[in-house]
């Protein structure tokens, strides 16, 4: 049986707007293995550009995103643009009548978010962030496993997402595109602090150290506590040996996860597990994080599975919170 284009069990068709690293790395080869989504074009400011990633991947190559977004054979479009021209853009989209699946986080501050959330639900529109963590099973495991009390009482949470320098130019070190580490890896142990211990998290206290030369935000670390009690300690940057990692501390135990936000689709995570002398490994199955996002996405567009849209506010509020303490705190 055939399905008309836009029906409940047609794939979502889907524009890029901007053929960013991340599309090509990762969500695009995504969408060739993900049957409810399909590529039907990819837009950047470079004609040659599009055509690369039309040639690899199909789809139609489009020059410029406002043409993109004035095309008529769209469901959606992914924005992988630099954080700080997703607030336009993202907007323009739903203005076009087309759901969002952005990069992740949606703006760099919570007010941009709210607005883009609001003008969303207003239209009926699915809007998600590309946490891709979100969607993978392992954490939703290791929560499960923690609240059957496999550690005891959790009592700390320690988390840390670093990566090496990147080159010169990269849109991370632009502060007028919303560069800097709190945006592009910081969020990820806050989101996973959220995940495990909920969104009612207390700010102890923040830091952040800034490059003098580009003035974004290069290294950073927290300290913050949940409701019970339980204190979390974040840390992340650019320029530190590459690691994403976290444990979780319990009077009865230990559990840990390494290669937390960056699993490939083809590795087995491991969860380690330690209670006393014993230790044990506890083993998962592959999951395709990034299918998991894509899959999420089109049964929201498809109104089969609502799409939360509360993470992306709690999100952004935190990071408004964690400038604002680590501002307070930077040198005179
Ligand atoms: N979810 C994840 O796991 C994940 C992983 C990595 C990165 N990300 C996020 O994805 C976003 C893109 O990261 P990336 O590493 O892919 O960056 P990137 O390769 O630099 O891509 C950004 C794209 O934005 C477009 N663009 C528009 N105006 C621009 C401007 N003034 N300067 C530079 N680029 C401009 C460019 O597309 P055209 O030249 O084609 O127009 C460019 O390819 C970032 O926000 C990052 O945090 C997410």
């Amino acid at each position: 049986m055939s399905l008309e284009h836009g029906s409940a069990g047609a794939p979502v068709r889907l524009g890029v707007l901007g053929c960013a690293e991340i599309a090509w790395r990762r969500v695009l080869p995504a969408v060739e293995v993900t049957p409810s989504v399909e590529l039907a074009a990819v837009a950047s400011r470079d004609p040659a550009k599009a055509r690369a990633f039309a040639e690899r991947f199909g789809g139609e190559a489009v020059t410029g995103y406002d043409a993109l977004l004035a095309r008529d054979d769209l469901d959606a479009v992914y924005v992988p643009l630099p954080v700080g021209l997703r607030p336009t853009w993202v907007a323009r989209a739903l203005e076009a009548g087309l759901h969002v699946l952005s990069e992740k986080p949606l703006t760099i501050g919570h007010d941009t978010s709210a607005a883009l959330v609001a003008e969303a639900e207003r239209r009926g529109l699915t809007l998600l962030e590309n946490f891709a963590f979100r969607h993978h099973g392992q954490h939703h495991e290791a929560r499960r496993l923690l609240g059957a009390g496999v550690i005891g009482s959790p009592r700390a949470l320690m988390c840390e997402f670093g990566v090496p320098e990147r080159e010169p130019g990269d849109i991370r070190y632009d502060p007028a595109l919303g560069g800097g580490a709190l945006l592009d890896v910081g969020v990820y142990p806050l989101g996973l602090a959220q995940f495990m211990l909920g969104s009612d998290l207390r700010l102890r206290g923040a830091v952040l150290e800034y490059c003098a030369r580009t003035g974004v935000d290069v290294r950073g670390g927290a300290l913050l506590s949940g409701p019970d009690g339980t204190t979390v300690h974040v840390g992340f940057g650019f320029g530190l040996q590459y690691r994403n990692t976290y444990t979780v501390w319990g009077d009865g135990g230990t559990l840990s996860l390494d290669r937390a936000f960056t699993p490939p689709e083809t590795l087995s995570p491991t969860l380690e597990l330690r209670r006393g002398a014993e230790e044990e490994r506890v083993s998962l199955a592959a999951e395709h994080q990034f299918g998991n996002v894509l899959s999420a996405f089109a049964d929201g567009v498809r109104g089969r599975r609502a799409v939360d849209t509360a993470p992306i506010l709690e999100m952004a509020d935190l990071v408004d919170r964690f400038r604002r303490s680590a501002e307070g705190r930077a040198p005179a």
